[in-house]
C-alpha cells in the first residue's frame, strides 16, 4: 500500500517535507516507531517543496520517511484524528470515537438480536416463517389473503399438524411477528454493520488491518444468516412425523452453533469498539486503565500475568457454559429436575440415567458417552450446572485473588473494578439460572438469563480489555502529543 502510495503520485524533488526542525531524544524515539509502523498515511504527509525535479521513486520516498526525526508536531496536528495534517508527520491512522461508537452500537444490536431470537424460541414462534426470503421477506403479510397464505404454509409443517393444530389465524400473527422481527433485526444489523464500514474504509478513519477484521465481521452476519436459516430447516424436516415421539424443534446443535456464532459477532464488535475508545482516550492523554505506572512494569508483572492468564481461561469458560446453555435450551432440558443444588434428591443423577444406552446409536454403543453428553436432557443439564458452577466459583477465585493486597496494587484500577463488576454479574447470572430452573421456564426469565450470559462474557471481555496494551497507533499519537507539548 506504501509502495502503490508513492508510485502513483510523481514527486518532483526528494527533499525533506517542509518541516520544522527539532533535536529532542522524545521525538527522536516516537520516529523510529513511526518508521516502523506500516500504517503510514503516505500521500498526503509526503507533502514536499515543489520547486525540484528529482523523481520520486519508492527507495527515495522512504529515504524521506526515514528522515522524519527532524519533524515536529505543529499545534493543529497534535490533535489525535485519522491521519495528518499535510505540514504534520506520518502518523498511522487512530480510528476515531465516531468508529467506537459505532462498534458499540453494533454490539448492542447483536445483543439485541439475541434476546428475541430467545424470546422467538421460547415463545415456539420460530418454525412460523416457512422459506427464507433474504430481500423480499422484510415485507410481511400485508391483507387478509397474505395471512392466509402464510398461514397455509405454515399448516403443511410438522409443528403445526403435531402440537399447534389448534391455533387460530390471531395466534399464527403473533408467533410469526417474534420470527419476522429476529428476521428484520437480522438485515437491519448487516446493513448498519456494512454501511458505516465501507464509509469509514473509504473515507480512511480506520487502518488497514482493522478494515479486514471488520470486513471478517461483516462476513460472519452473513453466515450467522445462512445458519440461522439452516437451523429453521431442521424443525420443519419432515423426519419429525415420521420418527415416534418426535418433538418438532430445531437441532440443538444448529441451535447452539447460531448462538455462538451469534457470541463471537458480539464479542469481535464489543472488543473493537472499546478497544477504538480506550486507545483514543489514551492517544489524548488519559492515562491507562486509570493506572499512573509505567504500562510495560504492570503487565511484566507476574501477579498481573497470571491473572491475565487466568481471566482468558474464565472467558472461555463463560462462552462454553453458554454454549452448554444453548444444548438445554435446545433440548428442552429446564423442563426437567427443577431444583436446586439436588438433581432428584442427589447431587447427580444415577449413572444410568447419565448414560443411559438408549441414546447411543452405534451399533457397539460406542457413541454413547458423547451423544450423552450432547444428547440425553438429564446429561446436558447436569453438564450445565457443573460448567455453570465452575463458572461462578472461577469468577470468584478471581474476584478473591484481585482482593490481596499485592494483587490490588500490581493491576491497574480499572482492572481491579472490572473484576469487581464481572463478579457482580456472575452472581446475577447464576441466581437468574437458578430462578429459570425453579420456575419451570418462565419467558421473562428464561430471557434475562439468556442476556445475562452475554453480559458476564462482555464483563469477562472487559477485564481483558483492562489488561491490554494501548495499540501501537495510539502509543504514537500520546507519544507525538507529548513531544508537541515539550515544544
Ligand atoms: C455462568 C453461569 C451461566 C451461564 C453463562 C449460562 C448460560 C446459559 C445460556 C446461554 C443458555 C441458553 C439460553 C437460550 O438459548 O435460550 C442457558 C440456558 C439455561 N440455563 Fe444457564 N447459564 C448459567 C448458569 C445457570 C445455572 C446455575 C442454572 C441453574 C442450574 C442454569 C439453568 C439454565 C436453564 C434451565 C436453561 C434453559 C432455559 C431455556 O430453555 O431457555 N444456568 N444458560
Amino acid at each position: 500500500m506504501l509502495l502503490s502510495a508513492l508510485r502513483a503520485a510523481p514527486l518532483r524533488c526528494g527533499a525533506l517535507p517542509r518541516f520544522t526542525p527539532l533535536k529532542s531524544s522524545a521525538t527522536r524515539s516516537i520516529f523510529s516507531l513511526a518508521n516502523r509502523s506500516r500504517i503510514v498515511q503516505t500521500s498526503r504527509t509526503l507533502a514536499v517543496e515543489p520547486q525540484c525535479s528529482q523523481t520520486r521513486t519508492p527507495s527515495n520516498a522512504l529515504r524521506v520517511l526515514g528522515q522524519s526525526r527532524f519533524i515536529s508536531f505543529t499545534k493543529s496536528s497534535s490533535r489525535p484524528a485519522t491521519g495528518a495534517t499535510a505540514d504534520s508527520t506520518p502518523l498511522p491512522i487512530l480510528a476515531p470515537p465516531a468508529v467506537g461508537g459505532w462498534l458499540m452500537a453494533s454490539a448492542t444490536l447483536v445483543l439485541a438480536i439475541i434476546v428475541v431470537g430467545g424470546v422467538t424460541r421460547l415463545t415456539e414462534s420460530g418454525l412460523s416463517i416457512t422459506e427464507w426470503k433474504p430481500i423480499t421477506g422484510v415485507v410481511p403479510p400485508l391483507t387478509h389473503d397474505d395471512w392466509m397464505v402464510e398461514f397455509n404454509k405454515y399448516k403443511e409443517t410438522p409443528e403445526f399438524k403435531l402440537l399447534n393444530h389448534s391455533i387460530n389465524l390471531d395466534d399464527f400473527k403473533s408467533i410469526f411477528f417474534w420470527e419476522w422481527s429476529h428476521r428484520v433485526l437480522g438485515r437491519l444489523i448487516g446493513v448498519a454493520f456494512v454501511g458505516p464500514l465501507a464509509y469509514f474504509a473509504l473515507r480512511k478513519k480506520i487502518s488497514r488491518s482493522m478494515t479486514t477484521r471488520l470486513f471478517g465481521l461483516s462476513l460472519l452476519i452473513g453466515a450467522q444468516g445462512a445458519l440461522g436459516w439452516y437451523m429453521v430447516k431442521s424443525g420443519l424436516d419432515n423426519s419429525h412425523m415420521e420418527i415416534p415421539g418426535s418433538v418438532p424443534r430445531v437441532s440443538q446443535y444448529r441451535l447452539a452453533a447460531h448462538l455462538g456464532m451469534a457470541f463471537l459477532l458480539y464479542l469481535g464488535m464489543f472488543g473493537s469498539g472499546m478497544a477504538v475508545l480506550k486507545d483514543w482516550k489514551y492517544a489524548n492523554g488519559a492515562p491507562w486503565s486509570g493506572a499512573t505506572q509505567n504500562i510495560s512494569g504492570i503487565l511484566q508483572n507476574p501477579l498481573v500475568k497470571r491473572i491475565k492468564a487466568f481471566s482468558w481461561a474464565l472467558t472461555g469458560l463463560v462462552f462454553l457454559t453458554a454454549m452448554s446453555g444453548a444444548f438445554v435450551a435446545g433440548l428442552d432440558a429446564g423442563l426437567l429436575y427443577n431444583e436446586f443444588p439436588l438433581m432428584g434428591g442427589r447431587l447427580a443423577p444415577p449413572s444410568n440415567e447419565l448414560f443411559d444406552p438408549a441414546y447411543a446409536k452405534a451399533e457397539d454403543k460406542s457413541d454413547l458417552w458423547w451423544r450423552s453428553l450432547l444428547e440425553n436432557p438429564t446429561t446436558v443439564q447436569f453438564d450445565h450446572r457443573v460448567l455453570a458452577t465452575t463458572t461462578y466459583f472461577g469468577i470468584a477465585a478471581l474476584y478473591v485473588q484481585s482482593l490481596r493486597p499485592a494483587v490490588r496494587a500490581a493491576l491497574p484500577p480499572l482492572a481491579n473494578t472490572a473484576i469487581r463488576a464481572a463478579f457482580t454479574m456472575a452472581n446475577i447470572q447464576v441466581l437468574l439460572g437458578i430462578s429459570t430452573l425453579l420456575y419451570l421456564v418462565p419467558i421473562p426469565l428464561a430471557a434475562a438469563h439468556q442476556a445475562g450470559s452475554v453480559m458476564l462474557l462482555s464483563a469477562m471481555a472487559h477485564v481483558l480489555i483492562t489488561l491490554r496494551r494501548p495499540g501501537a497507533a495510539a502509543r504514537l499519537w500520546r507519544a507525538a502529543k507529548a513531544a508537541g507539548k515539550q515544544q
